[in-house]
């Protein structure tokens, strides 16, 4: 298992307040390289397969329509160390308690519209790159 990849998205709220290129500069500066991304829109169907890990969690339904409800930029990432390093640049799922500088600090509008997605572990970060690419699309 590669512990140089993460996944990200950039959700609907942070796609339709105009911060796809605030994000993708956060993310460059902060050591990641881009090896895959796509502008992509996804099916309530195609939300409820990725997140279904959370299917029993009482949000499940509003994360599953909300990250369905407008285009995303979904991108594979590179960095030493991708996953912990990308969820320390995110910060806390929810922004009222993530860190001054982080990308969900200042760019998330709340605990469900917060901005990104990052992987939490290397198995996940290879599954869900594979959802959204195949393997000729990484570079
Ligand atoms: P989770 O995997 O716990 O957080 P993270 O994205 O930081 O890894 O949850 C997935 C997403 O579900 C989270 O980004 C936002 C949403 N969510 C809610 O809407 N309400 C909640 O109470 C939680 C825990 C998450």
């Amino acid at each position: 298992m590669r512990s140089d990849r993460t996944f990200t998205m950039i959700k609907p709220d942070a796609v339709a307040n105009g911060y796809i290129g605030d994000i993708l500069a956060a993310i460059t500066k902060g050591g990641f390289r881009i090896a895959a991304m796509k502008y992509t829109h996804i099916s309530k169907k195609q939300a409820e397969v990725f997140y279904e890990v959370h299917k029993d969690r009482p949000f499940y339904g509003e994360l599953t329509e909300f990250m369905s409800s407008g285009p995303i930029v979904a991108a594979i990432l590179e960095k030493e160390n991708a996953v912990a390093d990308f969820r320390k640049l995110i910060g806390a799922t929810n922004p009222a308690e993530a860190e001054e500088g982080t990308i969900r600090k200042q760019f998330a509008e709340s605990m469900s519209k917060n901005a990104v997605h990052g992987s939490d572990s290397d198995e996940n970060a290879c599954i869900e790159g594979a959802f959204h690419f195949s393997g000729c699309e990484i570079y």
